[in-house]
């Protein structure tokens, strides 16, 4: 549904973004990490047409981004910047009404769009207040229910948590969760980690205008060097159990009581099958081993260090 090729914006001195090649499937939520300045929003905006791309290509839904296309673009495409305009003095439906003349929508919809939209982000009581009385947090729903007006299939959302109370982005979790549900398409960029884990199908880490890891999260966590934690649970003989994990230089802090044992381990997650074949040729009768859930903070902190 998102697709690019080599896409690049060169803003010079290795600022911008460098030869993304991506694609993101239809009803899918692409979670676009990064840190400040890696090139999340110069993305977006080659996306919707606003910047122009110095190399490359980007595709919605098989129709090329680009001038002559722009208008077919902005029919499919939901784009929520990460800050809005202002537009103080109306209240919240003529805001919204505003914006449904902006796009066009016949007038006998439009209040049926609007109460639409409203429930989507679970905004209907705000619907008389006036646009300056808003909190950060109505803003983003006010915002996110605006990017909803037009029914788009793709929806493309600049950083819509950020701001937000840990109340509020548990919302916008959900109002995503929804939209996904509806069969829409997300990319939502972001830099605070925690937020994308558990909404995102897949994830991209972008770092200086590179993606340097791109897949669902476990496919991500299974490139890098993790710090994984590790409990082991079998019952045979404790000694036999500790020297064969010790054997492995990716094992570190063991300790255990009884038929218990407990680790770090620092290396690719693909390498613990040969632990637990290693043990298992030593006899040692696993009953349990498990990993701690994958951080993705972990991840973005380890794939960022690893291209230091
Ligand atoms: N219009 C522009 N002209 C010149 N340089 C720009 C322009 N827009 C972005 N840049 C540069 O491109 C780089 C990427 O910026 P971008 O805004 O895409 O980062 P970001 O990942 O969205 O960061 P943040 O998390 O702070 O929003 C930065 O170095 C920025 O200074
Ligand atoms: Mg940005």
């Amino acid at each position: 549904m998102i697709r690019t090729e080599n896409l690049s914006r060169d803003f010079g001195a290795g600022r911008g973004l460098h030869g993304l090649t991506m694609h993101i499937p239809k009803g899918r939520i692409f979670g676009y990490i990064g840190p400040n300045g890696a090139g999340k929003t110069t993305t977006i905006k080659l996306l919707c047409s606003l910047y122009k791309p110095s190399a490359g290509r980007a595709f919605i839904n098989g129709i090329e981004v680009c001038p002559e296309n722009s208008n077919r673009i902005k029919k499919i495409v939901g784009y929520m910047p990460d800050n809005f305009g202002v537009y103080e003095q109306m209240s919240v439906w003529e805001y919204l009404d505003f914006f449904c003349a902006a796009y066009h929508i016949p007038r006998r919809q439009r209040e049926s769009r609007i109460r639409s939209v409203l429930e989507l982000t679970r905004s209907q009581q705000m619907i008389d207040y006036q646009v300056a009385s808003l909190s950060k947090g109505m803003t983003q729903r006010i915002g996110m229910a605006k990017t909803l007006l037009h029914d788009p299939e793709v929806l493309i959302l600049d950083e819509p948590a950020s701001g937000l109370d840990p109340y509020a982005r548990i919302e916008m979790r959900k109002t995503i969760l929804r939209l996904r549900d509806l069969g829409k398409t997300i990319m939502l960029s972001s830099h605070i980690l925690p937020e994308l884990a558990g909404v995102c199908d897949l994830i991209g880490i972008l770092e200086k205008g590179r993606m340097l890891a791109f897949g669902t999260v476990e496919e991500v966590s299974g490139t890098v060097k993790e710090n994984l934690k590790i409990t082991l649970v079998f019952d045979s003989d404790p000694e036999t159990a500790k020297a064969v994990c010790e054997s492995f230089s990716e094992v570190q802090e063991l300790h255990g009581t009884g038929n218990e044992l407990h680790f770090r381990f620092n290396g690719l997650r693909n390498k613990i099958p040969d632990l637990v074949h290693k043990l298992c040729a030593a006899e040692v009768r696993i009953i349990e081993i498990k990993e701690e859930q994958a951080d993705l903070e972990q991840v973005f902190l380890s794939v960022t260090h690893q291209s230091a």
